[in-house]
């Protein structure tokens, strides 16, 4: 949800802030800018639409100064057009603005009130007018910026930037990430370490309500009360910020193929392999003491929470209850005594999580969160948390989180089970084998990609798709639908497959293709019927099973496609594969931005 970067430094500002936006592309694309002071003279560059835009712009029209800060949006307040674009600015302010200001309407009242005008329909445009009334008013450039940021209701993550101040950038954060960077005699601002690689890999996060005076050589935090804040810096292991397509055509592509090797990594930090036995070393917790899981996440890691409940009630016996933290944190459920509460995200960053995790540590449940990256609010504010190892991932839609995600669950499960003698050394043996046997396994289902294409191509001449599994498929069918509609605009649904005949079924005729993931398994020969319930009403099924499903179920399905046989429990992070190969090349013959899909943006740091 936007990406903003600042830059004071002894080279040209812009390529680095163009450089370090292109790492934030992911965040948003409706539009990026840069300003720069150069010679005490503030000035800036807009342009509508992806970043390409602005460094075409800047090709014909250079922007000199070594300071500078920029952004890349996504839009929430007003049309994606170049006023609307970010830097923001007023007299002698500019600012970068991720979040939303609540309270914007009544401070524009204020300021219109007070003289002054506005141009654009945003929210941001009240802070650049709002400081810009201190500064007339005689305050200095920081004085103002404090006296702005203690008005502003909502959330932000903000980088200031003052004309006749080369040498000043006032950075501050509530509800959205920011880190600062730390050169050798030049600092950075950016809203996440990635954006800031290639210039430091000593990065100082701040915390809620931190607010910073950072110059080339000096940076100083101050918490929410005005206090001076000491904040560490943390020098990071940057190799997982590598954010390059290699031979791929798309970051998507990429990390679909990257899961063997990130899910053997996931698998490794959580598995004693002299033992066959699960470690959870940062997780001080008796399951057998956990009366009640609470899942809570947002899209496709909420999706990953379904599958666990599965595994977590199946396997381990413990009751799961699962929300969509955009409905929990208003929802406000009362906590059972012995509540452990789960929140599974990719960015850690995503604020109806995050808000909901807070929701549940006011209320004294456990915490864990399930993160990729380990600096994040998520990871920080949960009593532990558990990374997933996936590396960074730069395509909006997420694949190789989500199989990682479903991993590092699945050692959870088999933990709990141990612990509450569910699972025995034997039990959890097999499924330790087996997930560490899952990388190889997942190989051989990416080389189903060749037959995926034919079918891709084929399902891309449809508008309309159904999605069905059974049990703990029955997500993957939700994963594979949403995978679909995010990237190839067609519309697609998921279903548990028993639930089709109690209404979606009226849907179904030649047009309809119905894509089922099915393994032969307990739940097999009910999933069967369905398909010949829609294959009698014409309906073109797209069947993914393993050997023996496809040995008794081809007959008048439209596709089969077939996938190894794996441990029953696992099919769902196998079955995962398929449903994004198809989501993927069926985008790719579409001719979207597989990538960056329109209306999306990956990091949703506001409600
Ligand atoms: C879909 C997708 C989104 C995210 C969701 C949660 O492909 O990527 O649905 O899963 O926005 O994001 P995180 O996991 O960062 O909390």
């Amino acid at each position: 949800m936007c990406g903003i970067v600042g830059v004071l430094g002894n080279h040209q500002a812009a390529p680095i802030l163009v450089d370090a936006l292109k790492r934030l592309e992911y965040r948003g694309y409706d539009s990026a800018g840069i300003a720069t002071v150069n010679d005490g003279v503030l000035d800036r560059r807009r342009a509508v639409g992806k970043l390409v835009n602005l460094s075409d712009l800047l090709v014909h029209n250079p922007i000199a100064g070594t300071a500078g800060i920029g952004h890349t949006r996504w839009a929430t307040h007003g049309q994606p057009n170049i006023t609307n674009a970010h830097p923001h600015q007023a007299g002698r302010v500019a600012v970068v603005h991720n979040g939303i200001i609540e309270n914007f309407k009544e401070l524009r009242s204020e300021l219109t009130d007070a003289g002054y005008g506005f141009d654009t329909d945003t929210d941001t445009e009240t802070i650049v007018k709002l400081c810009q009334q201190f500064m007339d008013g005689g305050l200095s450039a920081s004085e103002a910026a404090e006296k702005t940021i203690a008005r502003l209701d909502g959330a932000y993550a903000l980088c200031f930037l003052f004309q006749g101040e080369d040498d000043l950038m006032i950075a501050a954060r509530k509800g959205s990430p920011l880190a600062i960077g730390h050169g050798d005699g030049e600092m950075f601002v950016g809203s996440d370490a990635i954006a800031l690689a290639p210039m430091t890999n000593k990065v100082t996060y701040l915390e809620e309500g931190d607010w910073a005076v950072i110059t080339r050589n000096s940076f100083e935090i101050r918490d929410a009360n005005g206090a001076l804040a000491n904040r560490n810096m943390r020098e990071l292991d940057m190799k997982s910020a590598n954010a390059d397509k290699g031979m791929h055509k798309h970051f998507m592509s990429k990390e679909i193929a990257e899961q063997p090797a990130v899910l053997g990594d996931a698998v490794k930090h959580y598995i004693n392999t002299e033992r066959n036995a699960v470690v959870l070393p940062d997780v001080d917790l008796d399951f057998s003491k956990i009366s009640q899981i609470t899942m809570v996440a947002c899209g496709t890691a909420y999706l990953a929470c379904n599958v666990a409940k599965y595994w977590f009630e199946q396997i381990a016996g413990i009751p799961v209850d699962l929300d969509v933290a955009s409905e929990f944190r208003y929802r406000e459920p009362p906590l059972r005594d012995n509540t452990l509460a789960v929140f599974v995200s990719q960015s850690g960053e995503t604020a109806d999580t995050l808000a909901a995790l807070r929701y549940c540590n006011d209320n004294h449940a456990q915490t864990i969160g399930v993160v990729n990256v380990p600096e994040s609010s998520i990871a920080r504010e949960s009593n532990a948390s558990l990374q997933i190892h996936a590396g960074v991932e730069i395509g909006v839609a997420s694949t190789k989180a989500f199989t990682c995600q479903l991993t590092v669950l699945m050692t959870m499960v088999i933990k709990a089970a141990r612990q509450r003698g569910k699972l025995d050394a034997d039990g959890e043996a097999a499924l330790v084998s087996a997930l560490l046997g899952l990388p190889s396994i997942i190989n051989v289902a990416l080389q189903a990609e060749h037959e995926i294409i034919d079918v891709a191509n084929a399902l891309s001449k449809f508008s309309d798709t159904l999605f069905l599994g059974r049990g703990a498929l029955f997500p993957i069918a939700l994963e594979g639908a949403l995978k679909l509609k995010e990237i190839s605009y067609i519309h697609a649904e998921g279903y548990a497959s028993g639930e089709l005949k109690h209404g979606p079924i009226a849907l179904v005729d030649e047009n309809m293709p119905i894509v089922v993931f099915a393994p032969k398994d307990a739940l097999f020969d009910k999933t069967v019927s369905n398909m010949q319930e829609v294959m009698a009403r014409r309906g073109k099924v797209i069947l993914f099973t393993d050997d023996a499903g496809a040995q008794v179920a081809s007959d008048g399905a439209w596709k089969v496609i077939k996938m190894p046989a794996v441990h029953a429990p696992l099919a769902p992070i196998l079955y995962a594969i398929p449903a994004q190969l198809l989501a993927y090349h069926t985008a790719v013959a579409k001719g979207t931005d597989v990538d960056q899909p329109r209306n999306l943006a990956k990091s949703v740091t506001v409600e």
